[in-house]
């Protein structure tokens, strides 16, 4: 029944001003006001990048948003964490914790030097031998794309179109990291990151925060007429090393955290009207829409080019530009895919809005593959 953002991007604000600035939003967000005391128990989600408080963070958020006496569990996984903190919440409600549980996700990432950001990026994959070997998540998903092409055909413009998209929804987003339209000859024309990967295949790094605060359904319509309801949730996990998995362009933590989702929420593919999916790079983009079970294997390119997942199709994916162009705190991402839905199902998203905003769909993924949550929401 609540939500909160900062924007996202090179932020002045140091990670405990992200928290705050993030949890007073949450709480302003209340339609008819929420009391810190009623919460009774927080999640924070993040990897501590740049060993920004890299023990025992939670006493900072309990500091930050007001709670300090209140129980507040860290919760690291890499970059689904904001995903597993959303479900640890979900279990601490239905566990009797509330009347308020709150969720937040935040990661200053701008602040170290280059080598310092390589070295907190590598610590979320398999650090005996794909970063000994000198590997970043850059290359593996270089990888993973150059694997996809040889399996599936050359999908080069499917990515030049997933970038394209995602830099257009940014640029009507105000928390976006990156709110600038590119020309698909930009994204062509930009230099090779990890061949086939360019620039504007990347997600950049970023800082920012958000938040989250969630209740149980008989008590929802105490705070808010709109409330926004978690239906269904899923998640899972896979080996850590890409060179342990059978298949390298399926993520079968992502397959399996998806079955889950729509099993628990009674739902079918064709009820979710948008999906906010975990696109780091673009590639992850095209997987995602596969491992989901919204396009068969190799078809997602097609459906891509189709202009079906663009913001006005009758899919639209990642309208708030994602995290290429909205930009990916690592612990903050999944929580934010979660707020973008939130403000896309009460109609309060402006520009970006998508039509027939009724079920959504939250995929957030940690590191190459290797942890997913999968989380469907619709609006009451
Ligand atoms: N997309 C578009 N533009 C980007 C960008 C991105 N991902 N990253 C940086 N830029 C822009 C900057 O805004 C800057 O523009 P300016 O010159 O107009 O100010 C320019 O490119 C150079 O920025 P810089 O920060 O020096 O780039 P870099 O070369 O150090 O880093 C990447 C570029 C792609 C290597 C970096 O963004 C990156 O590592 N991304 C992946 C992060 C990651 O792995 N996250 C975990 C995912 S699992």
């Amino acid at each position: 029944m609540g939500a909160g953002h900062t924007r996202f991007g090179v932020r002045e604000e140091g990670p405990r001003a992200l928290l705050r600035n993030a949890v007073d939003a949450a709480f302003s967000s209340v339609d008819r006001g929420a009391s810190r005391r009623d919460v009774g128990e927080a999640f924070l989600a993040t990897l501590g990048f740049g060993g920004h408080q890299i023990g025992n963070s939670s006493a900072a958020l309990a500091e930050e948003a007001g709670l300090v006496g209140v129980p507040v569990t860290r919760v690291e996984n890499a970059c689904a964490s904001g995903g597993f903190a959303l479900r640890s919440a979900a279990g601490a409600l239905s566990a009797g914790a509330g009347p308020l549980v709150l969720v937040a996700g935040v990661e200053k990432m701008t602040d170290v030097t280059n080598a310092r950001r390589r070295y907190w990026l590598g610590v979320s994959g398999d650090t005996e031998w794909e970063r000994l070997a000198g590997l970043t998540f850059a290359g593996v998903y270089g990888l993973i794309a150059s694997r996809y092409f040889a399996e599936h055909g050359d999908a080069s413009e499917a990515l030049v179109e997933i970038a394209h998209k995602n830099h257009e929804n940014g640029a009507l987003n105000p928390n976006a990291h990156f709110q600038k339209v590119v020309t698909r000859e930009e994204v062509r024309a930009a230099p090779r990151v990890a061949r086939p990967l360019g620039l504007y295949d990347c997600c950049p790094v970023s800082d920012g925060a958000a938040a989250l605060l969630l209740t149980s359904p008989e008590l929802a319509h105490r705070y808010t007429d709109t409330p926004v309801y978690l239906d269904g949730m899923g998640a899972g996990t896979d080996y850590l090393a890409v060179q342990e998995r059978k298949d390298l362009t399926r993520f079968h933590a992502t397959e399996r955290a998806a079955h889950e989702a729509f099993r628990s929420a009674g739902w079918n593919r064709s009820d979710v009207s948008f999906l906010e999916v975990h696109d780091c790079f673009t590639i992850a983009e095209l997987l995602a829409l596969e491992d989901l079970g919204f396009a068969a294997p190799g078809e997602a390119p097609a459906l891509t080019l189709s202009g079906a997942t663009r913001r006005t199709g009758p899919l639209p994916v990642n309208p708030d530009g994602g995290l290429k162009a909205k930009g990916h705190p690592i612990g903050a991402t999944g929580v934010s895919q979660a707020y973008e839905i939130f403000v896309q199902l009460r109609g309060q998203a402006g520009a970006r809005q998508v039509a027939h905003a009724g079920h959504a769909l939250a995929h957030n993924v940690g590191g190459a593959g290797a942890t997913a949550t999968v989380s469907l929401f619709s609006v009451g």
